[in-house]
């Protein structure tokens, strides 16, 4: 996969630039909360929340700047999401991205603040008019990315991982909760490639179906990343979701059956990008990589 990996890495290219130049430098009498910011948005992440934009946008032959500054708004609330998720209320983590933690490096109230402010952030960028998305497209990515993150969409995931800790959930919850946490952000940053390229009914369907089957499957390789412990190769403290008890696909199916159902809900993700012929190269070949990644 050659080929996707020079994508990935032209996309991720792009993104850090356009990332580094939203981003407020860190200077002024908040300089700490923008440095707090500044480390944990650049120079980390696989980036593939930007590069499902990148990809689903080429299909629809979008040209310029926007499935950059969509990429860059998505990955600033992903970032958001991790500094929050670390958080010793929450998952308690001490690495992320093979560094300290941003509540380790900064402090817990300026890691809560950190998290804080790049969500609007995330929000502004995408309503500034000047990245070739017109008001109505604007209006649509602000909306739909307000509604993946909240609680009908990530938020909630969140809560559900924490409340379904050591109780048993089964099959149905735990997928249902990943397609929240995960799966909602995924989501969106398919439908933004959507958008921005007018993709008609049928295809912009074809194309959610495609996101909700690699959102699951996303956290199900998460899952067991971090029970095969590989802490190095993620930068992420692993070994942790046994230990207290996540809810996760993997401690209900094993380790083999959980490999399987990741190459069932590939078949099925790839099936459904048919109507696309040869232009959804690179959201197939992606599916496969997100399921055999070891970081
Ligand atoms: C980590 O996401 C959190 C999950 C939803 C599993 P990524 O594995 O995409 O993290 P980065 O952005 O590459 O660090
Ligand atoms: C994804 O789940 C969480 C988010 C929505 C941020 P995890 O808690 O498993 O993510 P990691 O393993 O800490 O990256
Ligand atoms: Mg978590
Ligand atoms: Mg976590
Ligand atoms: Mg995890």
């Amino acid at each position: 996969m050659a080929g996707l990996d020079q994508a990935v890495a032209a996309v991720a290219a792009a993104v850090e630039v356009e990332l580094a130049s939203i981003l407020p430098e860190a200077e002024g009498p908040q300089a700490r909360l923008h440095e707090a910011m500044r480390y944990v948005v650049l120079g980390g992440g696989k980036r593939l929340r930007a590069f499902l934009v990148a990809a689903t946008a080429e299909m629809f032959s979008v040209r310029g700047l926007a499935p950059t500054r969509a990429g860059a708004a998505v990955e600033l609330l992903h970032a958001y999401s991790l500094v929050h998720d670390d958080l010793p209320a929450m998952d308690d983590a001490l690495l992320r991205r093979g560094k300290p933690a941003c509540h380790v490096a900064f402090g817990e109230a300026t890691a809560i603040l950190a998290g804080d402010a790049l969500q609007p952030l995330a929000f502004e960028v995408l309503a500034r008019p000047d990245y070739g998305a017109d008001a109505e497209q604007r209006c649509q990515l602000v909306r739909g990315l307000a509604a993946s993150t909240g609680s009908l969409g990530m938020c909630g995931g969140q809560l559900l991982d924490l409340m379904a800790e050591k109780q048993g959930w089964g099959l149905e919850a735990i997928a249902a909760m990943q397609r929240l946490k995960t799966g909602a952000l995924i989501r969106w940053s398919c439908e933004a490639g959507t958008v921005l390229g007018r993709a008609g009914t049928p295809e912009a369907a074809a194309v959610l179906d495609y996101a909700d089957d690699l959102g699951l499957a996303y956290q199900i390789r998460d899952d067991l990343l971090d029970r095969g412990g590989a802490g190095i190769a993620t930068g992420k403290d692993s070994g942790r979701d046994r230990t207290v008890g996540k809810a996760t696909l993997v401690d209900l199916l094993g380790e083999a059956e959980a490999g399987r159902r990741l190459l069932e809900l590939r078949d099925r993700a790839v099936r459904r990008l048919d109507i696309f012929g040869d232009r959804a190269t690179l959201l197939i070949d992606l599916f496969s990589l997100v399921i055999s990644r070891k970081s």
